[in-house]
Order: structure tokens, then sequence, then C-alpha cells
């Protein structure tokens, strides 16, 4: 359903040396037409990226803060005894324990040239502690500036394990569903923690179940235009040899690449293939 969307996460990784040569390979690799391409390079490079790839590929952001940018200095660290910020403190997250965002507000984003904003991504949740709540809201303040979502939901391996898959996944979606307006200018990113950086991609047929179970979800408690017009992306360890088998999923509508996005020639082949 959709274009086909394939963005590349770069995590915290690069230098302007490595970034340029990445950017160059970008700038000549040949690209199908029918597909949405955007990478998310780390912060501090985003401009650089922005100055020296062509406009076929749009920027994402990796991460942006919750509300309007003011008086927050860099990388804020919240702890359950007290907050440190108004704004955190009136969003009244329950059972927090420690919160890390680095700020950067949407509006800055949006002037550097970013049209996209990667929220709700396991390496946050997970490794820094933001949960569905806050993640929610900072989707909702995203779109409401005009920044495309790419909202990331999935499962821990334990939680596959019990057989909690489709609960974990369905309560991180009624988190994304609560806190946003609209749909249009969403994307959905299944990505399995344990497939994550592991090499252990799902299989096709893992993905496309999940896939649909999300796609339902959406029917029931959303809208079936909304459940057929959203594109839900896979992520987890693909690569230039196992995305053709999974692009042909019914309900895989394109990928969300972490390692493999940063080598130019295999994002390339990722991208293209589309079927
Ligand atoms: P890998 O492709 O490195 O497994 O990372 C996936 C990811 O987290 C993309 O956001």
């Amino acid at each position: 359903s959709g274009k086909f969307f394939v963005g590349g996460n770069w995590k915290c990784n690069g230098t302007k040396e490595s970034i340029s040569k990445l950017v160059s390979d970008l700038n000549s690799a040949t690209l199908e037409p029918d597909v949405d391409v955007v990478v998310a390079p780390p912060f501090v490079y985003i401009d650089q990226v922005k100055n020296s790839l062509t406009d076929r590929i749009e920027i994402a952001a990796q991460n942006s803060w919750i509300g309007k940018g003011g008086a927050f200095t860099g990388e804020i660290r919240l702890l359950n005894t007290g907050c440190i910020c108004n704004e955190v403190a009136n969003l009244k997250i329950p059972n927090i324990q420690h919160v890390h965002f680095s700020v950067c507000s949407v509006e800055q984003l949006k002037d550097i040239g970013c049209k996209w904003v990667v929220l709700g991504h396991s390496e946050r949740r997970h490794v820094i502690g933001e949960d569905d709540v806050f993640i929610g809201k900072k989707a909702a303040y995203a779109l409401s500036q005009g920044l495309g979502v790419i909202a990331c939901i999935g499962e821990l391996l334990n939680e596959r394990e019990e057989g909690k898959t489709n609960d974990v996944c369905f309560r991180q979606m009624k988190a994304f569903a609560d806190a946003v307006p609209s749909w249009d200018n969403v994307v959905i990113a299944y990505e399995p923690v344990w497939a994550i950086g592991t090499g252990k991609v799902a299989t096709p047929q893992q993905a496309q179940d999940v896939h649909v179970a999300v796609r339902d979800w959406l029917e029931k408690n959303v809208s079936t235009e909304v459940a057929s017009k959203t594109r839900i992306i896979y992520g987890g360890s693909v690569n230039g040899s196992n995305s053709a088998e999974l692009a042909k999923q019914e309900d895989i509508d394109g990928f969300l690449v972490g390692g493999a996005s940063l080598k130019g020639p295999e994002f390339a082949t990722i991208i293209n293939s589309v079927t």
C-alpha cells in the first residue's frame, strides 16, 4: 500500500569524511524512481548532507524535541525524583525512570531541511528509556509542525518468546494513535528489537505476519482508509541479500535500514528491491 519507502538510519556513525564518501556514492547511484528514499544522519552532519546530497533523497532527523525550542541545554537527564524542566514536568508521564533526550527542536530541523523524524526507535525506548506516552507526544508535536514521522514499534526477544509480539506492537500503536491527529504523514516501522544490529533478520513470513496484524489493528482502531494507505516498513538486519525476499511480501511497504545504509551501493540495492 502506498509508494515503497526506504529509510537509512545512520545512527551515531560517521565522520565528515566518511559521510562525504557515502553522499557521493548515493549521488551517483541509480535508484528506482518509484521509491521514497530518506536518510537520517546524526544531527551534527545534517547540514553537510543536506548541502551535498541529491534532492532525490530526503532527510530525516533521528529524534526531535517534544515542544517548541528554547532554554533547553544539551542532553538532559530527567530523574524520577524530579524534573529539571517544566515542559517535561507538565507531561506527567507515569513511572518514568530516566529520560535522555537530545535537544533539537522541530523548528530547527525544518530550518535545516529535514522532512522527517524517526521517533520511538528501540534504541531510544530501551537504551535511553523513552516511554510510549513521551514518544506519542513528540510525534504529535512533529506532525503539528509539518514534519513526517517514521514511527517505530517492535518487540523484544523475550516478548516474542512469550507470545506477546502483537500485544506489544498494539500497545505502542495505541500510544501513537492516542496522540496523533492524523496518519497522513506517518510511516510505521516495524523493527523487532532482536533483529536490530544482530544479523538475525526476521523471516519474510514473520515480518509479514506482524505487518498484517498492525494493519488490522489500524483498520479496527483508526479507519479502513488509514489501514490501507499507511505504509508499514520493516527494519532489523536488512541487507542487500535479504531485501528482495522481504520486499515480495504483500504488506512490507519498504525498509528502515541501519548498518547496511552506511554503504552506498548496498543501500541502493535495497532501494531497488522494490517489487
Ligand atoms: P540494522 O539494519 O543495523 O539492524 O538496524 C536497523 C535499525 O535499527 C534501523 O532503524
